[in-house]
């Protein structure tokens, strides 16, 4: 296996080890059924490209990076949310997720949307928490996180997608850039948070994540029209089923390849003479040819 696989499974097997023993404490409670909603989709395997993301920023800045793990997770809780809540039928009425039923499938819509909610504050709970961190940088994280997921963030992008605001190509690419580029952007920053990077670097990191996203999000509309279902794990075709207009509408799979190419060409440029910048520039490249 070459290094850089080997590299992402650590990260990798590093989230999935802190995640799983998150929400774990109610199993006298009544309400336990939240929590095994909860972790049934947090523990589904999804590529957590977002948490790895954090703690490659922080080991390139020469951070600890196991000590970014709750800032890392705090992102793949609130990820996690947003795709319970993407599928709910009032949304993208999707039935697969990470290779299973989806949450509101296997639980119902209610528990679903709670679900969906409880990840979002358990989110920041961890954030208060991460044992390593300095007060500010506990504080600058949730600003981070908070503005990526809030309502200027990921929710506004996904208001623009289901009420179809979008049509031309400015429009598309502001949609993409707050639905998923958002995040993405506050992985690249949250790991510079955990490292103690100054205000350049931060900058620095956003034009990555910034860039990383639109590419990922032209990719994933790619995907939704050329991908094998089982490998992809979520359904293909469900953006034209839902009357979506994506950017294979707008420029055909070619056009949409050769922007992945030029975005994550800029996302590289962006940490261009930055030491040991190697993995997050080959993180680049696996993310422009991923096939799920
Ligand atoms: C899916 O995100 C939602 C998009 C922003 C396209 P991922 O492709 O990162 O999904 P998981 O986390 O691996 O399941
Ligand atoms: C969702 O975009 C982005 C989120 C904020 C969850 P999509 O609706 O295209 O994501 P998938 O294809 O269902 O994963
Ligand atoms: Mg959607
Ligand atoms: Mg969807
Ligand atoms: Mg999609």
């Amino acid at each position: 296996m070459c290094a850089f696989q080997l590299r992402y499974d650590s990260y990798r097997a590093a989230v999935d080890d802190h995640l799983g023993g998150l929400f774990a404490d109610a199993k006298d409670k009544p309400y336990r059924r939240l929590q095994e909603a909860m972790r049934y989709s947090l523990l589904a395997g999804g590529k957590r490209v977002r948490p790895v993301m954090t703690l490659a920023f922080c080991d390139m800045l020469g951070g600890q990076w196991r000590e970014a793990l709750p800032f890392a997770c705090a992102l793949e809780l609130v990820h996690t949310y947003s795709l319970i809540h993407d599928d709910l039928p009032c949304m993208d009425d999707d039935d697969l997720r990470r290779g299973r039923p989806t949450c509101h499938k296997v639980y119902g819509e209610t528990m679903a949307v709670l679900a969906g909610d409880a990840l979002q504050g358990e989110a920041f709970g961890l954030i208060a928490a991460a044992p390593a961190m300095t007060a500010q940088q506990r504080i600058d994280a949730v600003a981070v996180l908070s503005a990526a997921c809030g309502g200027g963030g990921m929710v506004a992008g996904q208001v623009l997608d289901v009420d179809h605001l979008a049509q031309g190509e400015t429009d598309l690419r502001l949609l993409h850039r707050l639905k998923t580029g958002a995040m993405l952007q506050a992985a690249a920053e949250l790991g510079c948070v955990a490292a103690g990077a100054d205000d350049g670097l931060r900058q620095r990191a956003r034009d990555y994540g910034c860039h990383i996203g639109l590419a990922f999000q032209v990719r994933d509309d790619v995907l939704d029209v050329v991908a094998d279902q089982g490998e992809l794990g979520k359904p293909i075709g469900s953006d034209r089923a839902e009357g979506k207009r994506t950017f294979v509408d707008l420029l055909g799979l070619e056009a949409c390849q050769a922007l992945v190419a030029e975005e994550t060409a800029k996302a590289k440029a962006a940490l261009a003479d930055l030491p040991d910048s190697g993995f997050l520039l080959n993180l680049a490249d696996h993310l422009a040819e991923r096939r799920k």
